[in-house]
Parts: C-alpha cells; structure tokens; sequence
C-alpha cells in the first residue's frame, strides 16, 4: 500500500513529536511512523531534565563554556552557542505544549545540577522528566488534525532518487516500512524525511537505553549513501544501578546534584583524585575514573552514597529512583547503591547543518540520531532534551522553505518494495545468537578504554556477523528482529571505522595507544560517496 504526505517523521520521541507539532503549525500533512507504541523512547526515559539559561545568576557564556570544555576541544563553538541561546525559547515552548517543571518553594525553577555545569540549571520534573515531556506532547498531538501516527510501523530503509553524473539531482522520496503486526511493508511516499530514531545503545552489551535504540536512522542514513560523524564517541553514563540481571536502570547524575558521592570497595571517596569538580566532573571523566577503581579491587561496581539526605527529601526529589532502589531492598537515605557505568548515549551521527539537513535533499535528522557539532567529544549533561527541541524548531524552518520551492515539481514514481525472501525456520536461531555476539564484542573492545588490537579484532568478528546477516537478509523475509540486527552490525562497524580513524585519546575516546589528544581537534567523518 502507498500513502503520501508532505513529511515523513520517523520516530516519536521529543524529536520526532516536537518537529511534527512545528512543521505542522505551518500547515503540512505530517505522517509519524513509530516501530512499537508511541511512548516507547529514551525520551521517556529521561530524568535528569533540560538545561537552559533560565535563573538570574546563570549566564549564556557560562553554558556555552561548560559544553565546550565537556566536550574536549571538538565542539562548533557557532553551533553551541546558536542552541544554548535557544534554551529559553525552548522551555516557553515546552510550557506552551503543557510541560510543567518542578518548581522551588518561591515558585522559580527548582533548577538541579549535573556533571560538568557550573551552575544549577537543569530544569526537570522530578525524575521523570522525559515522560512528562512525552505525555505532554503525545497530548498536543492529539489536537493537531494534519499529524497521522502510525504506530507499529517499523522503517526499513529511506528511499533515495539516485542520478548518474555525480548526485546531481539526487533527493529523498519517501521510504518503505514494515508494518509489524501483519507483516506487510508499505511505501510511505514524502518529498521530506525527517530521521528521529533516537541513539543505539543497544549496540552494547550494558546499556541504560530501552529496546528500541537500535540505531535504526543512522543505518539508514548509511545506506542512502548520506554523511555520518564521530561515531567513537559512545558516552558511558558512570552511574547505572549494579544488578545481576543485566538491566541497566539509570541512576540520574542528579543525584550526584544533591549532593552524592561515589565510594570505592574500600568506602573512600575517590573523584577528587580525578578531577577538581570531584564527583560532578565531565561524564567521561567519572565513568573512567569508576573503570580504573573496578579495576583495580576486581569489584564488579562501586557504590553511590545520598546517605546524608532524608528519606522525605530523596522520595520527593527522586521519587522514582528511590521506588526503584526499594523493589531492590535499598533505602537512598541509608543503604550504599551499587552503581557502573552503561552505554548511554551516542554524540556522533548523521551529520547535520544547523538547520537539521543532512547531506540528501529532503532528508533531516534531529535529536540523537544527528550530529550537529554541539557534543564534540563528549556531551554536557542534559543537553540532548534542549538540542532535540531547538534542532526541531530549525529543522521545521527549514523544511518549510524547502517545500516552498518544491512545489508544483511532480513527484517521481517510486518503485514497489520486493520481498526477496521467504524462508524461515529454526535457523532464525542465529539471529538471537548474532545478537548477543555483537553485543558483547562491542563491550569487551569497544568499551570505555580502548586499544588498537581490541578495535581490530572488532572489527573483523563484526565483519563476519555482517556477511552473515547480509545473507539472511536476502534470504529472509523481513521481521524487526533481522531489521535491528541488520542496523546495529551497520552502527557497530561505523563506531569501529572512527575509533580507528582517532589516533588520539579526546573526551569520550581513551586508547592507550595514543594516550593524548591530537594539537589540532578534527571530527571523523564517514562518507560513501
Ligand atoms: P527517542 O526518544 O529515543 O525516540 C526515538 C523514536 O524513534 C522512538 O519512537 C522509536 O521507536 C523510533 N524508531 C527508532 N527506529 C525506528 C524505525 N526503524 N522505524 C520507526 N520508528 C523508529 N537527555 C537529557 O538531555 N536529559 C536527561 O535527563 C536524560 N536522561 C536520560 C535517561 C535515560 C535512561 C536515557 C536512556 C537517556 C537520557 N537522556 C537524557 C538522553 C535523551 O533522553 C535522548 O537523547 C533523547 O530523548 C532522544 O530523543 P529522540 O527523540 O532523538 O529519540
Ligand atoms: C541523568 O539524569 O543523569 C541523565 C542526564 C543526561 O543523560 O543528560
């Protein structure tokens, strides 16, 4: 079946719904595809909050030097300081849409802080965050007539007008999607496609991310032969709840805001040895300072002490962690938390303008799945929530400029999708096993320090997973199982590429081969054509 509309959003997290809210105030049909139920995102995850310049004693310098020193000297200083002087504006759209963040006892924001701020200045709603901002925007959605979601409906592959003589010509025309529940694919046609899947955590082993950050938008991205950057620099959130099961349950920096410290075995506090902001250092400080303690006692975490708060304060402040803690048998107020560091977020991408497009006419990309050059080589805590809204605000400008000299161009024909497949049968088996493999090769070599042999013998087992599922994949019919893993091994080899292309240790990449950064910083770019 094929269904047209101006724009295509893929994804519908705070990038997603935020850019499908603007674009379509300007009155454009919107189509939304989403690959399970609408809220299933990180967004919706999210608890730390959104920083912005809001309180009297704050300042834009002071956020914009607090991005730039995060991120190791590979920030777009013009693009850190076009978001950060956004923030405020995003907040009133926020509210505008329904979002209501905490508020102190003289009714300002209770502005919490994070690693690498300066100052308190995350806006948050307790700590849950992301899921107010989701509510409140799935809520404004349902007001708006020109927005269709479709849920369920994963998205395969961005369809691209490929031209001889040099990409002249070139642009993006819509994309096939399968729907998951009846199997069947659908070509959704859309002058414009905006990738908003979100990050892929997933990829590793340990991750605080939930299951649908599989890096779906960068894979497609890829595949149509569009530019991606600075995938090494995978940020290890220091702080997940320890537990067996492997569930990574994240522990808001936040936390560390109030006042937490972190303790090795041996119950010292160990960041001020680390780093002059202690235990509210950059986060790729933290996490390698807690890898270096683990190493050394052989633990397999360290631990997280609020003791010195209330049991009142924390259950009000963090009333979701506090629950979490307690299903555990863990008071906040009393008990050691046994914390590790988790893949959290990936600061490279498809690369972007500051005007959210990517190197395909018609394709945009906002929220994780871009890079914009506001991260570098690491991001500021709660800078992604603030990006992904400011981006799509851009993104949406620009979008409706670019439809405004498209009009009246006819649209080509787009040809059907072909099922090449067709098999099944026990051996999808392997699909689960090619999975767990990718998983842990990316965590034992791809992890928070790094060497040049352990990124080389990633590289040739993901290659081989590659071949592998090259082979299902023409030889089964699609299901989101071989999808994902099709995209993370793409993801995974892309990570793999840039972290041998940086012979340098910078923010969030430490190899022990080369143990300094580079005078000159310079992103790592992969590109196709
Ligand atoms: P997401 O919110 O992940 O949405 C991606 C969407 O794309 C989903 O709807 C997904 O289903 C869909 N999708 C993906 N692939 C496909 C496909 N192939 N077809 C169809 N749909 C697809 N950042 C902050 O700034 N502050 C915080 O406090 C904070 N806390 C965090 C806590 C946790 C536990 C996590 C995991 C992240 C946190 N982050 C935080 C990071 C932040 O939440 C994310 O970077 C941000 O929410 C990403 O938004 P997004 O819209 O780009 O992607
Ligand atoms: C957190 O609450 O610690 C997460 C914040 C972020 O990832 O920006």
């Amino acid at each position: 079946m094929t269904k047209t509309f101006d724009v295509l959003v893929i994804g519908s997290g705070i990038a997603g719904l935020s850019f499908a809210l603007d674009v379509a105030k300007r009155g454009h049909s919107v189509a939304i595809l989403t690959k399970k139920t609408k809220a299933d995102s990180s967004t919706n995850w999210a608890q730390g909050g959104l920083a912005a310049v809001t309180a009297q004693t704050d300042d834009f310098k002071a956020h914009v030097r607090d991005t730039l020193a995060a991120g190791a000297g590979l920030c777009d200083p013009r693009v850190v300081r076009a978001i950060v002087g956004a923030g405020p504006e995003c907040v009133r759209e926020l509210a505008d849409w329904g979002v209501r963040f905490s508020r102190d006892a003289t009714g300002g924001y209770d502005l919490g802080r994070e690693g690498g701020h300066g100052k308190r200045r995350i806006l948050h709603v307790k700590d849950m965050t992301g899921r107010a901002i989701e509510v409140a925007l799935l809520k404004a959605l349902a007001r708006e007539p020109r927005i269709a979601v479709f849920e369920h409906c994963f998205a395969i592959d961005v369809i691209r007008r490929r031209r001889r003589h040099g990409g002249a010509g070139d642009r993006v025309l819509g994309a096939y999607a399968l729907d998951v529940r009846d199997g069947r694919v659908h070509t959704f046609c859309a002058p414009v496609v905006m990738l908003a899947t979100g990050g892929a955590g997933q990829v590793y082993l340990y991750t605080t991310n939930p299951d649908i950050a599989t890096g779906d938008g960068i894979a497609m991205a890829w595949r149509a032969g569009v530019e991606v950057r600075n995938m090494e620099f995978i940020q290890f959130h220091p702080t997940a709840l320890y537990s067996a099961t492997g569930r990574r349950f994240l522990i808001s920096e936040a936390v560390r805001g109030e006042g937490a410290v972190l303790r090795n075995a041996a119950g010292e506090a160990f960041m001020r040895a680390y780093h002059p902001m202690g235990d509210l250092a950059p986060r790729d400080i933290v996490a390698r300072a807690i890898d270096t303690e683990m190493k050394k006692s052989g633990a397999p975490h360290v631990w997280l002490d609020i003791t010195h708060r209330s049991e009142a304060f924390l259950r009000t402040r963090f009333p979701q962690i506090f629950k979490t803690c307690r299903q555990l048998g863990l008071n906040l107020a009393r008990d050691l938390v046994p914390v590790v560091p988790a893949a959290h977020y990936v600061c490279g991408g498809v690369a972007t303008t500051i005007a959210a497009e990517t190197s395909l006419p018609g394709l945009y990309a906002c929220g994780e799945v871009a890079c914009t050059g506001l991260h570098g080589a690491n991001r500021l805590a709660s800078n992604s929530l603030l990006e992904a809204v400011v981006m799509a605000r851009r993104g949406a400008d620009s979008v409706d400029r670019y439809l405004r000299a498209e009009r009246g161009r006819p649209a080509p024909a787009i040809p059907d999708w072909v099922d090449l497949g067709g098999g099944d049968g026990d051996e999808r088996v392997v699909i689960s096993h090619n999975w767990d493999e990718l998983r842990r090769t990316m965590w034992d070599y791809v992890g928070i320090m790094r060497t040049t042999k352990r990124l080389e013998r990633a590289r040739t087992r993901i290659s081989n997973l590659a071949r592998e599922i090259h082979d299902y994949y023409w030889n089964f019919s699609v299901d989101p199982r071989l999808l994902e893993l099709r995209n993370m091994i793409q993801v995974a080899e892309l990570i793999v590429a840039c972290a041998l292309q940086r012979q340098e240790s910078r923010g969030l990449h430490a190899i022990a081969d080369y143990p300094q950064p580079l005078r000159k910083a310079r992103d790592s770019r992969l590109s196709q054509t």
